[in-house]
């Protein structure tokens, strides 16, 4: 199947669970945000329904779906450019998502590492929508016919799910409808790890907040943060190789390369074997000049919760636009009678 039929179209989403970390800056936002600057149309989602996979209080929900959406417009998402949505508002999503349970087999899904990982010894008592979570982002990506989408490391296998699920849909029905939607992960700091072990992913939900930064913290806690951060004993190496097999150092170089803008090469070449009394501080330095313009829009934005309920209700207008007539086409196609 050729692409050239598709729109080069961007679509991403990130889960308004906690609050957004370093790791989505590096590995998505930051990114979402330098694709305005393309040719592609770029379509952005705050992806409550995934969110609620696991509990999540609805005293809170609405706060941190609106918390996620200012970080995007912080970090320089344009609504006018981009279309800035949530999931909840565009009812296409779901049902997309249902057609896809119906394609997908139980067998894919119970490969997907990340719901081995979430899942653990106590797969029983999880919510059936945690298994079945990628088929859905399937549909948030494929609703919009979208022919990239840039995420993080940890979220490659669920876009190659999206590309099985797309094929087999096409092949059942004989059509060629849905695009093959290429993952794209590129540039340092793609799997942003944990600081104080080097070895686990970092995340929002990790136990304590030392091993994580936050898009939302001071200056103070930044620094404090990359300075009790774990490492080893040796100094920086010369060259990207002499990386291997040391993950907590090979983290804060690739961190330090992502805030940047330059390869971890580059970094180790303007500090050829520094020791971490001089690394640390540089680095925390330098997120702080990055992080602390996005934090403090965050913060204005949040004490204007109408305009940002505004901006979501816009974008799911459009975000509508373009999805209700690729369901109501996949609808004609599996044979849904609908008036
Ligand atoms: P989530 O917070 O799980 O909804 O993730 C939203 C986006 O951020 C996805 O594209 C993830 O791949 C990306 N992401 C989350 N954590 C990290 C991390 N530690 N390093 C790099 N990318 C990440
Ligand atoms: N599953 C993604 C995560 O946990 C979030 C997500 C949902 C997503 N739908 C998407 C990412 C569609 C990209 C495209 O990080």
């Amino acid at each position: 199947m050729t692409d050239q039929k598709f729109t080069p179209r961007v679509f991403s989403g990130i889960k308004p669970s906690g609050g957004l970390t370093l790791g989505n800056y590096l590995g998505a936002i930051k990114r979402f945000v330098a694709y305005q600057d393309t040719d592609f149309e770029t379509i952005y989602c705050v992806v409550d329904l995934h969110a609620i996979t696991v509990w999540q209080d609805p005293a809170h929900l609405a706060d941190a779906t609106r918390e996620v959406a200012a970080g995007f417009l912080a970090a320089g998402i344009d609504p006018e450019r981009s279309v800035l949505f949530n999931q909840a508002q565009v009812s296409e999503h779901a049902e997309l998502g249902w057609i896809f349970n119906c394609v997908a087999r139980m067998g894919w899904m119970n490969r997907m590492t990340q719901w081995k990982e979430k899942s653990g010894k106590n797969a029983e008592a999880q919510s059936l929508g945690l298994f079945a979570y990628p088929s859905l982002m399937a549909a948030d990506i494929l609703l919009y016919h979208a022919t990239h989408v840039p995420v993080g490391e940890d979220q490659k296998q669920h876009v190659e799910l999206t590309r099985d699920i797309a094929q087999k849909f096409n092949h059942d029905f004989g059509i060629d409808f849905f695009p093959e939607t290429q993952p794209v992960i590129e540039g340092p700091a793609m799997r942003v790890m944990n600081l104080r072990d080097g070895t686990k992913k970092m995340s929002k939900s990790g136990e304590s907040d030392m091993e994580r930064i936050n898009m939302t913290d001071d200056a103070d806690a930044i620094a404090r943060k990359f300075r009790k951060a774990r490492t080893d004993a040796e100094p920086l190496p010369e060259t990207a190789a002499g990386l291997t097999g040391r993950p907590e150092a090979k983290n804060l170089v690739e961190i330090y390369a992502g805030l940047a803008d330059i390869t971890p090469e580059a970094v180790l070449a303007q500090y050829p074997g520094a020791g971490w009394g001089v690394f640390k501080p540089a680095l925390a330095d330098l997120a702080v000049e990055r992080l602390a313009p996005v934090s403090a829009e965050m913060a204005r934005l949040m004490g204007d919760r109408a305009e940002i309920d505004r901006i979501l209700g816009r974008g799911a207008e459009r975000a509508r636009e373009i999805a209700a007539p690729i369901l109501k086409q996949t609808y004609d196609i599996v044979g849904l009678l609908r008036g």
